[in-house]
Parts: C-alpha cells; sequence; structure tokens
C-alpha cells in the first residue's frame, strides 16, 4: 500500500470510531494536513450526524466549508468532542511532534479543549524516540534571532523555514538534531523561551487514541 492509502485508511477508521459516538450538539476538533485531509472528505458523509467543527488552519476551514460542514469559532463553542489530527512522529506514550504545516500553534489550541484527542497517522510517523524529525517552533519574527540562539543552547541546530508565515503571522524554525527523551521536559523549556509562541512536541497534552495506518490493517493503540 502507499503512504496515501494507509492515510486514507487511518481516517476512514478515525470517522467509523467517532460515527457512534456523536450527538446533534457535538463539535468536532479538525487537525491540518494531508491526512487530516483525507479525514475530512470522509466527515462530509456524516455531516448530519453533529452540529459543526473547529478547525485547527485556515486551509482546513475552507476545506470543511467547501464540503458544506459548519465551521465555528471556538470561542463561540463550550467544548470540543473529539479532536482528530496527524502527526508528524508518535511514540508509544502518544506524545507526538507535529507542526509539519506550519499550524502546530492552533493545533496545539484545539487539542487543549478537547475531551478526547485521537491521532491518526501511517506507519512511518511510528518511532520509539522523538526527534528525527526536525522540531517546528512558531516564533514571533522579531524574536527569531534570539530564539535561534537559545535554542542551540538546548543541542538543537534550528532552521529558519524560508517563506512561511503562519495563520498567526509568525515565523517558523525547525529544529533538527534533537533527540528528545524527555518531551515534557522539552515542551516546557522550549516554551519558556521568550519570543516563542509555542513548540511542536505534544507531550503536556498527548493524543489519547492512535488509529496508526500500517499494512496489516489499522492498528488502534491508546497512551501508555
Ligand atoms: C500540520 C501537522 C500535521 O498533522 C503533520 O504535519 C502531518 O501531516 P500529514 O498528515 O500531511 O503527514 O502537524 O501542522
Amino acid at each position: 500500500m502507499t503512504q496515501d492509502e494507509l492515510k486514507r485508511a487511518t481516517a476512514r477508521a478515525a470517522v467509523d470510531y467517532i460515527t457512534p459516538k456523536l450527538e446533534a450538539d457535538s463539535i468536532v476538533g479538525v487537525g491540518t494536513g494531508s491526512t487530516a485531509n483525507f479525514f475530512i472528505d470522509y466527515l462530509a458523509e456524516i455531516k448530519g450526524l453533529f452540529d459543526g467543527t473547529v478547525a485547527s488552519s485556515e486551509a482546513s476551514a475552507e476545506r470543511l466549508k467547501a464540503h458544506g460542514i459548519p465551521v465555528y469559532d471556538l470561542n463561540s463553542v463550550d467544548g470540543i468532542q473529539f479532536y482528530i489530527d496527524g502527526a508528524d512522529e508518535a511514540n508509544p506514550a502518544l506524545q507526538l511532534i507535529k507542526g509539519g504545516g506550519a499550524a502546530l500553534t492552533r493545533e496545539k489550541i484545539v487539542a487543549a479543549c478537547s475531551d478526547e484527542f485521537v491521532c491518526i497517522a501511517d506507519e512511518s510517523k511510528w518511532v520509539p524516540i522523538l526527534g528525527e524529525f526536525p522540531l517546528p517552533v512558531e516564533v514571533i519574527p522579531m524574536a527569531r534571532s534570539f530564539v535561534a540562539r537559545e535554542l542551540v543552547k538546548l543541542g538543537g541546530d534550528p532552521v529558519y523555514r524560508q517563506g512561511v508565515t503562519t495563520d498567526n503571522g509568525n515565523v517558523i524554525l525547525d529544529v533538527h538534531n534533537l533527540k528528545i527523551t524527555e518531551p515534557r521536559a522539552l515542551e516546557e523549556a522550549i516554551n519558556n523561551i521568550t519570543g516563542v509562541v509555542t513548540n511542536g512536541i505534544f507531550a503536556l497534552r498527548p493524543a489519547d487514541l492512535m488509529l496508526l495506518g500500517t499494512t496489516a490493517g489499522v492498528k488502534t493503540f491508546s497512551a501508555q
């Protein structure tokens, strides 16, 4: 199977997972990226079963609206029942690296508001230790060089993602060569650097469930 077929299978599994649990007033949080896009396309098939969505990016909001699925401002909803999103890396504790699509800050906000965070990913994302994928860090533009120097002190090699502005008007530094053995501590340490908006480690609020698309079928993991 191709990587896209695995992504499609895990997206289908996510819709199958939430369908019997949805109620007429349910709000679904929707992530960003190619796997999330497959999820949006399948979600359209059941759009009559829930109230609407909150999107983690302008791109996902546009795709949802194109399907006729309501998209709400996060401030106008009381809560989010499920958050469904992809990942760049995931470990067996369901701690993640996210932000390959530069949407990490809104993704982290929506995840924080959600009762249940279901991660959907193909098996190439499953790793024993996070950090092979360069860690995205969203930074206030004027703090870029300062934050980069601070990230070097933490052992990383930050690279400015040229030509990318986030939905929040900020820039991204991708930090190479981090071996993330203590994800929660590093998430906190990077977030404490002045000028950082947030970083792509999702360990303080990991996923609750992983639907991993593999050549042997979609495997389900709960946080250990
Ligand atoms: C976007 C993300 C995505 O979830 C992550 O990059 C995975 O993307 P894809 O599903 O295209 O592999 O964090 O900011």
